[in-house]
């Protein structure tokens, strides 16, 4: 089925399941145990042995030796891969470095080889006994240093946002240097990893010349291809099988070295092989959020109209790698006619930078949105006012290309009002509770909504429940609920009676799950194979299928009423699709928006922050399910907090790796550091996007919100700080006088 007109009235608009909160039904298999993640397949895959992973010791250079002598003769050991044995092994396409290294190294902890044991404490212990001899070479670990030098470079982070290398309307110096008022001024955002709870984990068993790998990965069918051109396979010889992941934000879109790893070491063990990365090994091991350093400049007339913006940004990766994509929403969000972005990207020796958490936009809005405060308070006006001043309904490169819908407006004036932002006082630093500096901020929030082409088989058998099978992913989203909410509501069945099989590369090739596509993408994907469902049953009874409906289980024409269950008679129906998408996204710009209000309260006397309120109003086309929406909005707000005021990789700049390579180091928000959160939808339908009409929502969720902190924390304290995270050493000297 091929999208490419708005799309007309269809089922969905009934809106008697799809629309409705509702529980996960996943719910109870996680909440019981019962639902089994990649290291816990074992009756799928039994008497599995334990690969225990060895990073590199260096961020650069070669291995001169390995003496693997002593580790295998230690208790339990079944086999050891290294590159020396590995065979032939090729750069997957969605990697930058190989997963397996040596001799070369290309990065710190970077696996160089895989100890396989009886137990997981043999493996480990033999892991420990590998000696290696490295040949250290120098290495680029300083992004600032790099960045003088570094040339421009535009790319598209495979998730919706992009830009070229430089992109130029008008003549922004021109405008920039007439501007009565103007800014100018430099932010940083850290390295962040994705800290996600599942770490990265992998069973791998070989049937002769057939590997099945149940694994923890948001892109079943990327990863399939990856795998099969990692071993030098053929793809068909390729199984992957990923019903439940426990969280990926971008670091699980692409195969690491666990699956790899595990298929290694299962081929040279000669039985199945699970391998889960140490803890320890995943900050530098698998992928991570580069940093940036940005520069925004912004003239403006003194009614507030932006003339003059500009938006550089540099970052940096290992060699062949990519930028972030921080200038993205630059291009969209507020209207001026002389615009600038430009992109640099350093190569560093660091390890691999790639997607996390909506690269591109989550720190680039950090940047931008700190600005559009400043700026708001140099012109004297509401940074509420001066975001809705700037308001634009078309593309300001190209006026003629008009958003599909956008309510920025709405999102902003509507939070103002919940939020009671007319108590905001306008003077930072004067506010007081007690101990606490309190403060209020506000952010815009921007996410493009990127759809992609997804398939889906649906059957119904003879006691009239309808399966879907698709290769689409939960990676703790609420896919399950809302694939079938959409099966009910297309089929007019009760949610009972759907059942939904997911991540299985077996199984029609979905949208997956990443750059928040896969809750309308996916949906669509089965919309249209229900709706392919519903014309073989009318075709089967003889129905005009014009005037069908599908209702209380039955389908019902004129007066002729037949059962699902009837209709299906004992051997079933079934039928696959795939939605396929033309133009329209080329036509109208398709983004997500919303108003992002934070309240913080600041100790005088230490400088630590604490966030006591924060509201989120998104307009994000139809939602189909308001209870895991709401879910996936309050989770991203809790990652803006950790972007905002902790999450840090701290960078070794002599040696060339992150230090705090674990949970203790790395601290992440926990539910004490949450208050309240209130997420509200404005009322949409976007006939653009899908069938669905239904846009991204769950990383819309966290794009504008460390910037909302931030204006809520200078709110608080009146000093402002530009680079992230916010933590007390950055304020606390320059704080109000207490005493
Ligand atoms: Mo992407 S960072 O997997 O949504």
């Amino acid at each position: 089925m091929k999208f490419d007109t708005p799309a007309g009235t269809n089922p969905i608009d009934r809106m008697q399941v799809v629309g409705k909160p509702t529980d996960r039904i996943d719910g109870k298999y996680k909440t019981t145990g019962t639902a089994p993640y990649a290291y816990e397949q074992n009756r799928a895959a039994p008497n599995a042995a334990y690969g225990y992973v060895v990073g590199a010791g260096i961020a650069k250079g070669r291995i001169a030796g390995i003496d693997l002598s002593a580790a295998k003769a230690a208790p339990g050991v079944l086999a050891i891969v290294t590159a020396d044995n590995a065979g032939k092994l090729t750069k997957g396409n969605f990697n930058t470095a190989n997963l397996l290294g040596g001799p070369a190294i290309e990065h710190y902890h970077q696996a160089v080889a895989v100890v396989v044991a009886e137990t997981f404490e043999q493996a480990r212990a033999a892991a420990a006994l590998v000696r290696i001899d490295y040949v250290r070479a120098k290495g680029r670990f300083d992004l600032a240093a790099e960045l003088d030098h570094a040339p421009l470079k535009g790319d598209d982070s495979g998730e919706g946002s992009k830009a070229p290398p430089v992109d130029r309307v008008g003549d922004f110096e021109k405008a920039f240097a007439a501007a009565p008022v103007t800014l100018d001024a430099r932010y940083t955002t850290p390295d962040q990893s994705h800290a996600m709870m599942e770490p990265h984990a992998s069973i791998a068993a070989w049937q002769g010349d057939e590997l099945t790998i149940w694994t923890s990965n948001q892109m079943i069918n990327w990863g399939k291809g990856d795998v099969a051109r990692t071993l030098g396979i053929p793809k068909e010889k390729v199984r992957l099988i990923s019903p439940y992941v426990g969280g990926g934000f971008g670091g699980k879109l692409f195969v690491r070295s666990d699956a790899i790893m595990a298929a290694l070491g299962a081929r040279a063990a000669g039985r199945p092989v699970k391998v889960a990365l140490q803890r320890p090994l995943i900050a530098n091991n698998t992928t991570h959020r580069p940093a940036t350093i940005q520069r925004i400049r912004i003239g403006c007339q003194k009614d507030g109209r932006i003339t003059a913006i500009a938006h550089e940004s540099g970052s940096g990766d290992l060699p062949g790698g990519g930028p972030e994509t921080a200038v993205s929403q630059t291009k969209l969000l507020y209207a001026g006619a002389n615009r600038l972005t430009a992109m640099r990207l350093a190569v560093l020796d660091l390890p691999e930078g790639n997607a996390m958490r909506a690269p591109g936009e989550a720190p680039g809005l950090m940047a931008l949105e700190i600005a559009m405060d400043e700026m708001a308070e140099k012109l004297g006006m509401d940074p509420v006012e001066f975001r809705i001043v700037n308001d634009t309904q078309v593309d300001p490169a190209k006026p003629e290309r008009k958003f599909s819908q956008r309510d920025l407006v709405g999102c902003l004036r509507q939070g103002a009002d919940r939020f009671g932002w007319s108590r905001r006082n306008p003077k930072p630093g004067t506010t007081r509770d007690g101990q606490w500096l309190v403060g209020m901020g506000v952010a815009a929030g921007f996410r493009n909504n990127m759809t992609m082409k997804s398939a889906a088989r649906v059957g119904i058998d003879r006691k009239g429940v309808v399966t879907v099978a698709t290769d689409m992913t939960d990676i703790g989203t609420g896919s399950y609920t809302i694939i079938a909410q959409t099966a009910a509501e297309m089929l007019g069945v009760p949610l009972d009676k759907v059942v939904v099989l997911l991540g299985d590369s077996s199984f029609p090739v979905s949208s997956g799950s990443g750059g928040q596509w896969g809750g309308n993408s996916s949906t669509a994907g089965v919309y249209a194979a229900c709706a392919k469902l519903r014309e073989t049953i009318a075709q089967k009874l003889g129905f005009n299928s014009a005037d069908v409906t599908f209702e209380g289980g039955k389908v019902r024409a004129g007066n002729r009423s037949v059962s699902l269950a009837e209709a299906a008679g004992d051997a079933g129906l079934s039928a696959e699709e795939m939605l396929e998408y033309g133009d329209l996204a080329k036509k109208y710009q398709q983004s997500t928006f919303a108003g992002h209000f934070v309240e913080v309260g600041v100790d005088a006397w230490t400088g630590e922050v604490r966030v006591r309120r924060m509201l989120a109003v998104c307009a994000a086309g139809r939602i189909l399910n308001p209870l895991t929406a709401r879910s996936q909005v309050i989770g991203a707000m809790t990652m803006g907090v950790g972007a905002a005021l902790m999450e840090e990789l701290a960078v070794d700049k002599r040696f060339g790796f992150f230090v705090n390579h674990d949970l203790a180091g790395y601290e992440v928000p926990v539910h004490a550091d949450i208050p309240h959160q209130e997420v509200v939808f404005l009322e949409e339908a976007d006939p653009m996007s899908s069938p669905m009409k239904a846009k991204g929502v769950g990383e819309l969720g966290l794009c504008g919100v460390g910037a909302a902190i931030a204006n809520a924390i200078y709110n608080a304290t009146g000093v402002r700080v530009r680079d992230y995270p916010i933590t007390l050493d950055k304020h606390l000297e320059k704080l109000p006088h207490v005493a």
